[in-house]
């Protein structure tokens, strides 16, 4: 079974990344700029950005972290939204999710500029994804294909399962890996909470995308031997023996799975470095686009 080392391949982008910043300032033309705004202080979202904004520096980018209350009201955060819309200095924005119950998200959405939409998260761009057209793919799906395509894993024609459906990670990846293209080309099926007999599209599958959320869901017994995984969990679980109070677990029982997976990405160190990566080079192409 072999490692897929999101950490290691998510430093290589970083290190090409850097390499154009390097050339744009070579030109005498600013680095590009992103924005992360976050909306309360759940921890793992303040976590998840404050990783985005350091990764910036690494690679020669300016980034802005805008910082608002929780009970910040949804026309406030809109004029917020439309501010960094209109700011010639800055290239790309996210608005990290979830977003206070009280937040209407697809009208935050909505609101973002597509041109600086970084995440790919609006309709347009969305679309634009779904038709093959350029565009600014989500970040983890974007990862995940960059993953498959680096190690040189064969998807055309190959059965791929994809475990949840939300429209951050299940549905574009679903998209992405049966439309034409490297890392593309496969059969794919999406199971989700209403699927009925879950394991019998698992045991049929060779590559299993899991974006689900529960921690050690998938066991070796749920999969054939040399299946591919792609675990995407990030969930944090409470263990009084770490130092922070919890631990960070996949969906997937990697200890179990180890035996039977050809491929597997591990948690942490798999995919979920690999968003940041591909977050920053949506905000280069972004730059490049407009220069
Ligand atoms: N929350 C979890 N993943 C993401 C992401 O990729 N982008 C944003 N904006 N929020 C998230």
């Amino acid at each position: 079974m072999k490692i897929i080392d999101g950490k290691e391949i998510s430093n290589q982008i970083k290190l090409e990344i850097k390499k154009e910043v390097d050339q744009i300032i070579l030109k005498g033309q600013r680095p590009p700029h992103l924005a992360a705004v976050i909306v309360g202080e759940d921890g793992a979202s303040l976590t998840y950005v404050g990783s985005k904004v350091r990764s910036c520096r690494q690679v020669g980018f300016e980034s802005t972290l805008v910082k608002l209350q929780s009970s910040i009201s949804e026309e406030k955060l809109i004029e917020k939204i439309n501010l960094l819309n209109s700011d010639k200095e800055i290239d790309g924005f996210i608005v990290q999710l979830p977003l206070p119950k009280h937040i209407n998200e697809e009208n935050i959405l909505m609101a973002i500029d597509p041109n600086k939409d970084v995440d790919g998260f609006h309709p347009t761009n969305f679309g634009k994804m779904a038709l093959n057209m350029e565009t600014f793919i989500p970040a983890t799906p974007f990862g995940i294909m960059e993953l498959l395509k680096r190690y040189n894993i064969e998807t055309s024609g190959k059965h791929t399962v994809v475990i949840g459906r939300s429209h951050i990670v299940g549905r574009p990846i679903s998209i992405l890996m049966n439309s034409k293209g490297k890392a593309g080309d496969s059969t794919v099926t999406v199971v989700h909470s209403r699927t009925v007999n879950l394991e019998s599209y698992t045991k049929n599958a060779d590559i299993i995308v899991s974006a689900l959320g529960i921690p050690e869901f998938v066991k070796s017994d749920m999969v054939k031997s040399g299946v591919v995984i792609i675990d995407v969990g990030i969930t944090r679980v409470k263990d009084d023996n770490s130092i922070k109070g919890y631990v960070i677990k996949g969906d997937v029982d990697f200890e179990s799975m180890k035996s039977k997976a050809s491929f597997i990405t591990p948690v942490p160190g798999g995919v979920g470095p690999m968003t940041i990566a591909m977050l920053l080079k949506n905000t280069l192409l972004s730059r490049k686009i407009s220069i």
